[in-house]
């Protein structure tokens, strides 16, 4: 994974058929997305329950761009080396999912994943001040996460700004997760986002004999910035 700043759409499969990821995930790639993103929920951090690490490691061979995968998982330390043999390219933590986020960060590193650090809406941006060497990307909830669909918290917007000034010329992804669509999207890039997550923006009107939709809608999103 080379860095660089441009902007890159990451579906979220929250969003797709969870009985057809392999093709879902070929469609979206062939119509234009730039990273997977991968939403892994416990049903205990966050109020709903998706998949783990064997679904992973089961989606990553139809994933030719970066598998990243979104823990929103308590404890995550158990789990870590799981999700890097199941193939992740980013595995993104909570601030908020336990007491030693240090030791997540370097613990996620050291498996040769690149490491990210989530922040829920509630969380302010100088949570990350200290950890700002021992991360390759911050995901910024533009939601309360454990859904898709939900309306972007626009508040969230001056924590984007706040993060892009802080981490200066380190090669940290700034990631927003959370209500992206064309009228938010803009609003976030022009504060120093270059990762944007979208579920719902993304796989709506469209399906595996249907993609086109998809591409209409990764389109639409980079054409309002
Ligand atoms: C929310 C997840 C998101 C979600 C985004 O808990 O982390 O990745 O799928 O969905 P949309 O884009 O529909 O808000
Ligand atoms: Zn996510």
């Amino acid at each position: 994974m080379k860095f660089d700043r441009s902007v890159k759409i990451a579906p979220s499969i929250l969003s797709a058929d969870f009985a057809n990821f392999g093709a879902e995930i070929q469609a979206v790639e062939a119509q234009g997305a730039d990273w997977i993103h991968v939403d892994v929920m416990d049903g205990h951090f966050v109020p709903n329950i998706t998949f783990g690490p064997a679904t992973c490691a089961a989606i990553r061979p139809h994933i030719k761009t970066v598998m990243d995968v979104h823990l929103m998982i308590a404890p995550v330390d158990p789990y870590i080396q799981a999700f890097a043999d199941a193939g992740a390219d980013v595995i993104t933590a909570h601030v908020e999912a336990g007491p030693h986020i240090h030791r997540t960060l370097q613990a996620i590193r050291a498996t040769g994943a690149k490491a990210g650090l989530a922040l829920n809406p509630g969380t302010p941006a100088e949570a990350a001040a200290p950890l700002l060497d021992l991360v390759d990307l911050i995901c910024v909830m533009t939601v309360n996460p454990g859904f898709g669909g939900q309306k972007f918290i626009h508040s969230c917007v001056q924590k984007v700004t706040e993060l892009r000034e802080m981490i200066g010329d380190r090669e940290v992804h700034i990631e927003i997760d959370g209500g992206v669509d064309p009228s938010t999207a803009p609003l976030v890039v022009a504060a120093g986002a270059d990762v944007l997550v979208a579920g719902s923006a993304v796989f709506k009107g469209g399906s595996v004999d249907n993609p086109a939709p998809y591409g209409e809608n990764i389109r639409a999103i980079r054409a309002s910035l």
